[in-house]
């Protein structure tokens, strides 16, 4: 399972109930990285991007009830993500956030996919963890005309 999520210097994910910084060629990648495949997510990152997202299958974590769509589904328990899995088990897995879903599935992580602006987000009240126990393999810089902005992969030691 991997995660694909947005940090700033101190992997601070998110300000006032928003992502920290939207970034243009992180979305490109965010589309070519998750198109086709599944992205877990948890409510409140669903409601932020405020729609289900086309030719991917969605699965949102949520302790209440609600109903399903096509390509989306709702879980409650870790073990009830791990049924619906196993009808996708010939596609990628991607965490996309936020925090909360990420600390629930961080031992399961074995990639993190990280555009890391170069940057400190005054304010920011939503981190995930720092990246112990995995180490980075790659990191190239992303084109952005406002911020300086990398593309870095973490595979798990
Ligand atoms: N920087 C980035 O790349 C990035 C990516 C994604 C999101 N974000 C930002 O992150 C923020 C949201 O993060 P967050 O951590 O506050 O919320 P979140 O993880 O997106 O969603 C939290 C919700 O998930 C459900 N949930 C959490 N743990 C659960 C469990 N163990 N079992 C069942 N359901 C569970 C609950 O939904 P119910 O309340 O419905 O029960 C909970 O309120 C947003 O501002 C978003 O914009 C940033």
């Amino acid at each position: 399972m991997k995660l694909l999520m947005l940090v700033d210097n101190k992997n601070a994910v998110a300000k006032d109930g928003k992502q920290i910084l939207y970034i243009d060629n992180d979305l490109d990648m965010f589309k070519e990285y998750t198109s086709n495949n599944v992205i877990i997510m948890g409510r409140k990152t669903f409601e932020d991007i405020g729609r289900q997202l086309p030719n991917r299958t969605s699965i949102v974590f949520t302790r209440h009830k609600r109903e399903e769509k096509k390509d989306l589904y709702y879980v409650s328990c870790v073990a009830e993500l791990d049924r619906v899995l196993l009808n996708f088990k010939e596609k990628e897995e991607f965490v996309i956030g936020g925090a909360s879903i990420t600390e629930l599935l961080w031992d399961r992580l074995d990639t993190l996919i990280i555009t890391r602006v170069d940057t400190v987000v005054e304010g920011a009240d939503t981190f995930i963890p720092q990246f112990e126990g995995f180490e980075l393999v790659e990191k190239s810089e992303i084109e952005d005309p406002d911020y300086t902005v990398y593309h870095e992969i973490w595979k798990r030691k």
